[in-house]
């Protein structure tokens, strides 16, 4: 019998295909986020449930249906699964981890490049009609290339900007709840130091860690003033992650010179000042959003969740506690 699946928010097609081909599909065809009741609403009766990094998965929507086999996350990261609630319920959780980590070092090297070299000031310099011609002091930004650039964790994406960051002739020094072996090391061309030695030593700063009950504010004022005066911060990872208030405060008082985010502490809403702050780069949330990633994160997801409700071992399952 085909499982039922209950899908929050419309994938791109060819995972569409994949999940009307092998379930019986319901899903939201609105181009919005549901809200809890009507997620609740949705898991009645099916064996799957594949949501959004936008969908609060906690245990009263868990609690709604006993019969639930798995939450699909389309998404790497599971910070909006309440993953211990489902690993009690023996709900399988996964994600999709491996097929966005180029895009998404692509996107920190997008936001690093455009805040370094002032890239959205200037578009919005001339479009506002103010240019009339160059000017040997206009919009003077920092250098990239030899610069210094400090890595918060070590997973795949800081590793894939890591490589990235080898083409501008960076040196490279990251932080990381565990240490790489020394060969790993050499062979990637980075140095490990203690996270206060790498915003010490760096031009830019990027945050490459899942966010978590350790992780939220890893990032706060007191680690913001250990910063250089010209440094820049990146976030592609989760905005909890970073004290959106205390950097507001930063590149309003000049301790770092400029940031580039793509993730917000309450999304879609930032912090107020950031819409009026020429030194911020700010993006919606774009880290994997290309069309061929998108689309492996869907067929991922579509297929992890098809295998979870067929009884196998899904193949990104991030709780095994929840099996046996
Ligand atoms: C995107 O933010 C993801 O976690 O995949
Ligand atoms: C995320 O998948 C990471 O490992 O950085």
């Amino acid at each position: 019998t085909r499982p039922k699946i209950f899908l929050t928010r419309e994938l791109p097609p060819e995972s569409m295909a994949i999940l009307r081909q092998q379930s019986d599909l319901t899903f939201n065809p609105d181009d919005r986020v549901l809200t809890k009741a009507e997620i609740i609403a949705g898991v009645q009766d099916v064996d799957g449930l594949l949501c959004l990094l936008t969908d609060l998965i906690d245990d009263e929507i868990l609690a709604a249906n006993s019969n639930l086999k798995v939450v699909a996350n389309f998404a790497v990261g599971f910070n909006n699964i309440d993953v211990d609630a489902a690993t009690d319920r023996k709900i399988l959780v996964t994600n999709t981890p491996g097929v966005l980590t180029d895009t998404t070092a692509d996107m920190a090297f997008a936001l690093l490049l455009s805040a370094a070299r002032r890239v959205v000031e200037g578009d919005q310099f001339v479009r506002a009609g103010n240019w009339h011609g160059w000017g040997p002091l206009q919009f003077l930004g920092n250098d990239v290339s030899g610069s210094t650039l400090g890595l918060i964790g070590f997973g795949r994406i800081a590793q894939a900007v890591a490589r990235r960051a080898r083409g501008f002739d960076m040196k490279i020094v990251y932080w990381n709840r565990t240490r790489l072996s020394p060969e790993q090391e050499s062979s990637l061309g980075v140095v490990y130091a203690e996270m206060d030695e790498v915003l010490r030593q760096s031009d830019y700063v990027s945050v490459h860690v899942a966010l978590n009950d350790e992780t939220k504010h890893l990032i706060g004022a007191r680690e913001l003033s250990l910063m250089k005066p010209i440094a820049t911060i990146v976030n592609t990872a989760r905005g909890p992650i970073i004290d959106e208030a205390a950097l507001v405060a930063a590149l309003q008082d000049g301790t770092i010179a400029s940031a580039g985010l793509d993730v917000y502490e309450r999304e879609p809403e930032l912090h107020p000042d950031l819409y009026q702050m020429p030194n911020a780069v700010i993006a919606p949330h774009l880290g994997s959003a290309t069309i061929g990633t998108r689309t492996k994160m869907g067929n991922m997801a579509a297929e992890n969740c098809l295998a979870a409700c067929r009884g196998e071992v899904p193949p990104n399952l991030v709780n095994p506690e929840s099996i046996g």
